[in-house]
């Protein structure tokens, strides 16, 4: 032990020594005078709603995002872009292996959520994503099966092939998706076009789903997520995980999160 680290622990010593437990008590008490604060400031309906903690995670307005019972144990989220080909990647190996493994072997232990995450260095994300907000409001029991047809031709969408798109051009080629799962195309686009002409008013107000875009954004930064594809194992990012994973690797992490005492430590 160098010279300076054992006086650094002599001082610590000294220090615990003169402040007894006090300062671990008042910590301690400070956390639970705040929580009964918070208690007795919430009423009886929002106590009951509050009982579920992972409903509280997803926007109710973004319930098609969620497979699986919010009531779970444990929550699964994804962080994806829809033109990203890594999350097309590890989406596919969710949605056809690992996800249809958890219900058959562990069923109502995990919710799964698929969280948008728009990379401005594509600047299409945005529109792509926005179609996917547009399937969440007009028909959210169909988010999953529309966004796994949106990853199948994510190429479409990428940076060369859209180079000379304008923005109606993409929104119109999203609503042949849109058709191909049951929505109505005019009603999808009359979510994400933008009124032009002489007599529309210039006010920069985006489209109608400005919002949830918002909402979804949020959610990322608010996480601190930058890249796709990010996961989460109840709430805390795990950067281990790979989108060239098979499902033997899928497994084998799986098992760490289900056991109570082989959890990695954080
Ligand atoms: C909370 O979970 C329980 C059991 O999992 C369920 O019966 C109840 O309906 C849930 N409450 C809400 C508000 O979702
Ligand atoms: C985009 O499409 C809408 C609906 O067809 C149309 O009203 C609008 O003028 C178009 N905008 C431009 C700039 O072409």
């Amino acid at each position: 032990m160098r010279p300076s680290t054992l006086l650094q622990l002599f001082l610590l010593a000294v220090l615990l020594l003169a402040s007894g437990t006090t300062a671990e008590k008042e910590i301690d008490c400070g956390i639970r005078m705040s929580c009964q604060n918070e208690e007795r400031t919430k009423s009886k309906t929002q106590q009951n709603t509050n009982t579920n903690k992972s409903n509280m995670a997803l926007a109710a307005r973004l319930s098609g995002h969620r497979r699986g019972a919010a009531t779970a144990p444990h929550t699964l989220e994804v962080f994806l872009d829809y033109v990203c080909p890594f999350s097309a990647k590890i989406y596919k190996k969710l949605n056809d292996e690992v996800l249809p493994f958890l219900d058959k072997e562990h069923p109502g232990k995990v919710s799964f959520i698929f969280r948008q995450q728009v990379q401005p260095w594509h600047p299409i994300s945005t529109e792509v994503n926005e179609a996917g907000l547009a399937i969440e409001r007009l028909a959210p029991n169909k988010f999953f099966e529309f966004s796994t047809l949106l990853f199948e031709h994510q190429k479409d969408y990428f940076d060369e092939n859209v180079a000379d798109k304008s923005r109606n051009d993409t929104y119109r080629s999203l609503s042949a998706l849109a058709e191909k799962v049951g929505v109505d195309r005019q009603q999808f686009l009359d979510l994400l076009i933008i009124p032009t002409g002489p007599n529309v008013e210039v006010k920069n107000g985006g489209n109608k789903l400005q919002n949830d875009l918002k909402l979804v954004i949020r959610a990322g930064r608010q996480n601190g997520i930058h890249v796709s594809p990010t996961v989460l194992w109840d709430g805390i990012a795990d950067t281990s995980v790979s989108s060239g994973w098979d499902l033997a690797q899928w497994k084998e992490w799986l098992d760490g999160r289900f056991s109570a005492t082989g959890r990695p430590s954080l």
